[in-house]
């Protein structure tokens, strides 16, 4: 069986994969600037995290600021950088007791020092846990990574002068972000927005795709609690017939 059965015996997800939209527009119903929204939305991070961790869910990958959110005026990107370091200063140490392993996935170079030292610290810290892994998507783009994977394969490749015939999905994978983990099997995306925004692009390929209309900050428990009986209910074919699956399952 691919995914973590709960107590009910339901076969959840095993990676889940989430884009928090709307934190924006959450803060401008309100008329507060767009960075209380981030900052409110750091609150539901955090419970979905919480809940993850309950429900034994292995693997937990969120897009916190992609390769193209460096567009948004200066100072909303000023300040969730700030946000960002004082999430992760203030967070980690929580995440390291529950056995939570914290990577960082996207070109960190960009960052300044100081966020960078944050990055490091907290991966450093935490890296040895066994728990939940709770991948945060960082300056990072789905074109980024495939990108960045041919010519990390292409570097090696060349070393040990390998030939072309050598790679399949599988080796190509291995050179991807998230390599250590499975796939993701459920994306949930919020704020209504019914698009992968050059998320994990490759890593999506037989994910079930989830949007709500829901503001990220307004992300309740009940919420994700639907968002699993949603997937609970899917039939994952994988190219198969739904009779195939139904005849694998009673058998
Ligand atoms: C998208 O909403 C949200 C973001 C670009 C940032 C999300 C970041 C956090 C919640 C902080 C998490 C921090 C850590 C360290 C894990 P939007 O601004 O595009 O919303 P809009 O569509 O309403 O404008």
């Amino acid at each position: 069986m691919n995914e973590s059965a709960d107590s009910s015996d339901r076969v959840l997800p095993r990676h889940i994969a989430v884009v928090m939209d709307g934190n924006g527009r959450w803060a401008n119903k309100r008329h507060l600037p767009r960075a209380a929204g981030h900052k409110a939305g750091v609150g539901s991070t955090r419970k979905i995290v919480e809940n993850c961790v309950t429900r034994n869910i292995e693997a937990l990958t969120i897009f916190a600021f992609s390769s193209e959110n460096w567009n948004r005026p200066a100072s909303e990107v000023s300040s969730l950088m700030s946000l960002f370091v004082s999430t992760i200063t203030s967070e980690v140490r929580k995440l390291h007791k529950k056995d939570v392993c914290v990577k960082f996935i996207g070109d960190r170079s960009r960052f300044s020092a100081k966020l960078q030292n944050s990055i490091n610290e907290s991966e450093d810290l935490t890296k040895d846990n066994t728990g939940l892994h709770f991948n945060i998507a960082a300056n990072y783009g789905g074109r980024w990574d495939v990108v960045n994977a041919c010519k990390s394969l292409f570097d090696d490749l060349t070393k040990n002068h390998g030939v072309i015939q050598d790679i399949d999905e599988k080796i190509f994978n291995s050179y991807m972000s998230l390599s250590e983990v499975p796939a993701p099997d459920l994306f949930i995306r919020t704020g209504g927005e019914q698009r992968i925004s050059n998320f994990l692009m490759w890593q999506l390929a037989y994910s079930e795709l989830y949007f709500i209309d829901t503001l990220w900050p307004d992300f309740s428990d009940d919420d994700f609690d639907r968002a699993l009986d949603w997937f609970v209910s899917r039939q994952r074919r994988f190219g198969k017939t739904g009779q195939q699956v139904l005849d694998e399952q009673s058998a």
